[in-house]
């Protein structure tokens, strides 16, 4: 057991180094296409949830430079209108709005998921991007520890109750979640809150970044023939004021090694312009390929068979109805 934690943080490491920086990026991007980024998005309705900094802001950039209709999801309203004017001002593309909602909050999600819902326009495209790690062991006021309130139930309660305007959108709906390599270092874990002592936010983080890539998997099974597709994709290591502040000796000591917000936005950006004929639903991507969501003998891969009990019990802390078929009303 120690010797497979300590081998595949070493493995982890090695591919980290040499494909998630700045460098690994330059030499994957020699097989990019440009052609597959020349796609327009008028038309489109793009949700990004925390579309105010990094990756997210130039997500949403990415997207409204290509005339999408582009809906920021904030929790801060003044970061939220300073991000709108700068992707309105950089792009010349009105068409990008600003919903305010705490992530943390699964009663702030309902309610704006029944505020956007009520507007009854289709969603081609949610990018599920706001997340953070926190070091300390932080409780919600619904009671959830933080971490795991906006990285998976976040996650899964605004995707689920977005599933209505999604379908409207189908067959070119597709959901993109933002996860992070950082989940190679650990299987699928069922103590969803770290209910363990001596908490530890990296690991809580990883554990969270891997439920996300399982959830993917699952969602692709169950939503199938609704005909809307599930990536998850992980950025690279990008310089961040998320990465600044959480794990700022990293930060530091990879100052100009790490990624920029657009190069970590990429593959997001890619995912939502790719036909969906070219994509597989329930996959992990990475520099717009296909990634592995296992590292080679870290014994990870069997741990994806909790997930349906996983679902269940986020059902439950959610309040969401058990059956796959939620609708809001
Ligand atoms: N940067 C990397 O190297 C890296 C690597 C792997 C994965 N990722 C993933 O990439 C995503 C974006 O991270 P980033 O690096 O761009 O960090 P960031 O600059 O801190 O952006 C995170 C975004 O999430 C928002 N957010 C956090 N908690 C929220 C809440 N309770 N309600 C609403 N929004 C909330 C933040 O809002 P505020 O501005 O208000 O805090 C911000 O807009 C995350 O899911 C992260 O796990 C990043």
């Amino acid at each position: 057991m120690f010797l497979q934690r300590a081998w595949r943080q070493v493995a982890f490491g090695v591919y980290g180094f040499t494909q998630f920086t700045k460098s690994g990026f330059q030499e994957h991007s020699k097989k990019f296409k440009a052609e597959d980024m020349g796609v327009q998005m008028e038309g489109k309705n793009c949700l990004v949830t925390g579309g105010n900094s990094g990756i997210g802001f130039a997500t949403a950039e990415g997207l409204a430079s290509r005339g999408a209709t582009v809906y920021i999801v904030c929790r801060n309203k003044e970061k939220g209108e300073a991000a709108l004017s700068k992707i309105q001002a950089n792009t010349g593309n009105k068409n990008i709005h600003l919903e305010i909602c705490d992530l943390s909050s699964i009663r702030e999600i309902k309610s704006f998921a029944s505020r956007f819902s009520s507007e009854n326009k289709p969603i081609h495209v949610l990018v599920n991007n706001a997340g953070l790690l926190e070091n300390n062991r932080v409780t919600t006021a619904e009671g959830l520890e933080l971490n795991f309130a906006v990285n998976v139930a976040g996650t899964f309660a605004m995707t689920e109750l977005m599933m209505p305007l999604l379908e409207k959108a189908a067959p070119d709906a597709r959901v993109i979640t933002v996860s992070s390599g950082g989940m190679y270092i650990t299987p699928l874990s069922k103590d969803l809150q770290y209910s363990e002592p001596n908490f530890d936010g990296v690991t809580q983080y990883a554990r969270n970044k891997r439920i996300q890539v399982a959830l993917t998997e699952k969602w692709s099974q169950i939503y199938g023939e609704k005909e809307i597709g599930f990536y998850t994709m992980h950025p690279g290591w990008a310089q961040t004021p998320g990465v600044a502040k959480s794990l700022p000796t990293f930060s530091e000591k990879l100052a100009g090694k790490l990624r920029t917000s657009e190069e970590g936005a990429d593959t997001v950006v890619w995912l939502a312009l790719q036909p969906k004929e070219k994509l597989v639903s329930g996959a992990f991507y990475f520099d717009r390929a296909e990634a592995p969501k296992h590292l080679a003998l870290a014994g990870t891969a069997n741990s994806h068979s909790f997930i349906d009990a996983i679902a269940d019990e986020l059902r439950v802390i959610c309040s969401l109805p058990l059956s796959a078929e939620v609708s809001v009303k």
